[in-house]
């Protein structure tokens, strides 16, 4: 169970709080997208959720445990993909493992899976200056896949992708999940990506953010890309984009 409550957070040395009282649980092993409008503190929320930055007010816990108490529990993909430059691909895939200890070879070999399934075999050797935009955003969710955390939050991975390559990373991102034991929080733009994706939508409201508003996606287990067009997926991406659009208004 992942649980804010009554939190407040300003960034050091602005005026403006980013979040006042808020409070948000999530049960375990679920898929919940974020959405909100740019600016809105989806990155934020991100971050004080991997102990990056510290609330002023209220508490942060997982199991009952505060966040700078829990050690490895997510792995993060910031919305920028933060290779490192000096790094071969494969290099930047295996670092966290390497970090955590983990034989090199096993390391080596998970990076290669990885790769191959984000669509990368072949540029394993190459460095991180020599790949595309989109490219360079499938490492970083490869790497984020391999570090092993149970917690994988994952700031808009898919921003850059054509659409092709977005449907079918998102085809099977949704299959891992149906077969790993993961609580996946997605922050996303596009409305239709969090309703393929998740159980569960979070539409962050205020400025600064007080609340949330939760949708169920009524999609099964098992999904496909044609239940989208369901009269009842109709409406709810409807309900969805008339929130954003009185949000961004206020
Ligand atoms: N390091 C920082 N210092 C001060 N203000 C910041 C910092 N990072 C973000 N902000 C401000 O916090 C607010 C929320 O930013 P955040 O990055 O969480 O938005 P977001 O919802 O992720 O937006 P986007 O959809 O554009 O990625 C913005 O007004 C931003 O200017
Ligand atoms: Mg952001």
């Amino acid at each position: 169970m992942l649980c804010f409550e009554h939190v407040s957070f300003t960034y050091p040395g602005s005026e403006d709080a980013i979040f006042r009282d808020f409070s948000l649980r999530a049960e375990k092993g679920g898929f919940i997208s974020v959405i909100g409008e740019s600016g809105s503190g989806k990155t934020t929320l991100f971050r004080l959720l991997n102990g990056l930055e510290q609330p002023q007010e209220g508490s942060i816990t997982i199991d009952g445990t505060p966040i700078p108490e829990k050690k490895n529990f997510a792995s993060y993909m910031p919305q920028q993909d933060l290779l490192f430059p000096w790094l071969s691909v494969e290099q930047n895939v295996m670092l966290p493992m390497t970090i955590r200890k983990q034989p090199k070879e096993l390391c080596r070999k998970k990076a290669l899976e990885m790769l191959k399934k984000v669509g990368l075999a072949g540029w394993e050797k190459r460095y991180p200056r020599e790949l595309s935009g989109g490219m360079r955003q499938r490492v970083s969710f490869a790497r984020t896949l391999c570090a092993g955390g149970e917690l994988l939050l994952l700031d808009e991975p898919f921003s850059a992708l054509d659409s092709i390559t977005r449907i079918s990373l998102q085809e099977w991102l949704r299959d891992q999940w149906n077969h790993l034991e993961k609580t996946i929080l997605f922050i996303t733009h596009d409305v239709e990506e969090a309703v393929f994706l998740s159980e569960k939508i979070l539409v962050l409201t205020g400025r600064p953010v007080t609340g949330l508003t939760e949708f169920e996606v009524p999609l099964p287990r098992e999904r496909t890309r044609e239940m989208l067009l369901r009269p009842d997926i109709a409406e709810l991406k409807e309900q969805l984009i008339a929130l954003l659009r009185s949000e961004a208004t206020e």
